[in-house]
C-alpha cells in the first residue's frame, strides 16, 4: 500500500471554493481587496517584465471560454476562465474560473485554485487601483450599473482603495438592485438603489458600468456623461460586446491594460485601430501622468488581463503559508527513479 503513496514532489496545494471563502474573511474583505490591489500595483510597476499575448478565446454562440498565461521569469500562471451572459437564466454564473501558479525553474505547479471568487475580487481590486490613479481626488459616490455577481465586489474595493462612501445601484432587472443593496448593508456604504441609469449617475465621480449581455450595448450615452468623471467599464470585454456609447470615447482619455488584447475585446473595438489609448501601468510607474485636470473624462476599457490573475495567485500563495485552507492534491506523477513513469504505475498492481 505505502508504496503508492505520493511523495512531496507530487502534491500541489489547492484551494477550493469553501477555502476561499475562508481565507477571504480570516483576511477580512475590505483588507484583501486593499492587500490585492496592492500586489497587482506591484506587478503593474514592473509590466515589462512580463511574458505577455493576448488571452485565447474560443468563441460560441452563448458565449466565450478562454485561457490567460502569463510569466515573470520565475513564476508562470494561466486562467481558464469563461463568459456566457445568457447562464444566469439556468442557474449558471455568467463568469466561472479556476487558475494555476507554477515554478519556472521545473515547471512544477506550485499552487491550485478556485478562480470565480478570486476574479471578482481582483477585478474590483485592479478597477480600485485604477480608480485611484484616474478618479478625481476626493471621489466619494459611484455609480454602479449592473447588480450582478462582480458588483458588491466592486463597490468594497472602491470604498477600500479609494475611500468612496456611497454607491447608487442601477440594473435592468430590480432583483438584482435588491439583491446588492442587501449584501452591502452594513458595509459602512450609503446605498441608493436607482430606477435608471440617469439616476444611478447624478452626483457621482466614479461610474462603473458591469452588465453583461453579448451585444454591443450603450448602458451609457454621451449625454448621459458630465465632465469630471471617472468611468470604470468593465462589462464590455469580448467582440461584439460593449457598454459605451463610441461618441464618449471621444471626449474621455481612454486607459486600457494591453492594447493589443483591449483592441480586440474593449470599448475601443468600436474605434479606429489607431484610437489613441494609455497603458494603464504606465501611470502606476509614474511615466504617464493620468488626470491632468478637474474636466477630464477618464475611462478605464477593463477588459482583464492575465498580470491580474497572476497577482491574484502571487498574493493567495503568500496569504496561506501559515494557514489551514489548502489541501495537498497529488496532480504530479512522481516516479522513484523521474525516467521510470512506468514503473511507477506498476506501484499501484
Ligand atoms: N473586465 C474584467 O476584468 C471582467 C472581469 C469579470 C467579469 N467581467 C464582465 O463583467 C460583466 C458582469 O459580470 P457579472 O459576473 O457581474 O455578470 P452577471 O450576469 O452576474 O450580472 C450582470 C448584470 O447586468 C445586468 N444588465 C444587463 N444588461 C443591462 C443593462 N442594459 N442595464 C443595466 N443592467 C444590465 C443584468 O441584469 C445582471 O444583473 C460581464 O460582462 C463579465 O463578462 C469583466
Amino acid at each position: 500500500m505505502h508504496a503508492t503513496l505520493p511523495s512531496a514532489k507530487a502534491l500541489v496545494p489547492f484551494v477550493s471554493v469553501e477555502n476561499m471563502m475562508r481565507l477571504v474573511h480570516h483576511v477580512g474583505i475590505e483588507p484583501f481587496l486593499k492587500q490585492l490591489s496592492d500586489y497587482i500595483e506591484q506587478d503593474f510597476r514592473r509590466w515589462e517584465s512580463f511574458d505577455k499575448t493576448p488571452r485565447l478565446a474560443s468563441h460560441s454562440r452563448d458565449g466565450v471560454i478562454e485561457l490567460m498565461p502569463t510569466s515573470d521569469g520565475t513564476n508562470y500562471s494561466f486562467k481558464y476562465v469563461n463568459g456566457h451572459p445568457k447562464n444566469t437564466r439556468n442557474g449558471f454564473q455568467t463568469v466561472a474560473a479556476f487558475g494555476l501558479l507554477a515554478d519556472v525553474l521545473n515547471g512544477y505547479p506550485i499552487l491550485l485554485t478556485e478562480m470565480t471568487l478570486l476574479t471578482a475580487l481582483r477585478t474590483a481590486a485592479t478597477s480600485a487601483m485604477a480608480a485611484r490613479h484616474l478618479a478625481p481626488r476626493n471621489a466619494t459616490t459611484m455609480a454602479l450599473i449592473g447588480n450582478g455577481a462582480q458588483a458588491e465586489f466592486q463597490a468594497l474595493a472602491m470604498k477600500a482603495v479609494v475611500g468612496i462612501n456611497h454607491v447608487r445601484l442601477y440594473d435592468i432587472d430590480p432583483a438584482a438592485t435588491a439583491k446588492a443593496a442587501r449584501n452591502l448593508e452594513g458595509k459602512g456604504l450609503q446605498v441608493t438603489s436607482c430606477r435608471t441609469a440617469d439616476a444611478a449617475i447624478e452626483g457621482s465621480q466614479i461610474i462603473t458600468t458591469c452588465t453583461a449581455d453579448k451585444q454591443n450595448a450603450q448602458i451609457l450615452t454621451d449625454n448621459l456623461v458630465g465632465s469630471g468623471v471617472h468611468i470604470n467599464a468593465i462589462g464590455g470585454d469580448c467582440p461584439g460586446k460593449t457598454e459605451l456609447h463610441p461618441d464618449i470615447l471621444l471626449r474621455a482619455d481612454t486607459y486600457v491594460e494591453y492594447p493589443p488584447q483591449t483592441r480586440i475585446e474593449g470599448e475601443i473595438q468600436q474605434m479606429s485601430e489607431d484610437f489613441p489609448v494609455t497603458e494603464l501601468w504606465k501611470v502606476i510607474a509614474g511615466l504617464d501622468s493620468g488626470r491632468r485636470d478637474d474636466r477630464q473624462i477618464t475611462l478605464f476599457d477593463s477588459v482583464g488581463f492575465a498580470i491580474e490573475d497572476f497577482s491574484a495567485l502571487r498574493y493567495v500563495r503568500d496569504k496561506l503559508s501559515g494557514t489551514p485552507f489548502s489541501q495537498e492534491l497529488d496532480i504530479v506523477a512522481d516516479p522513484d527513479d523521474p525516467r521510470d513513469l512506468f514503473g511507477m504505475l506498476e506501484r499501484a498492481r
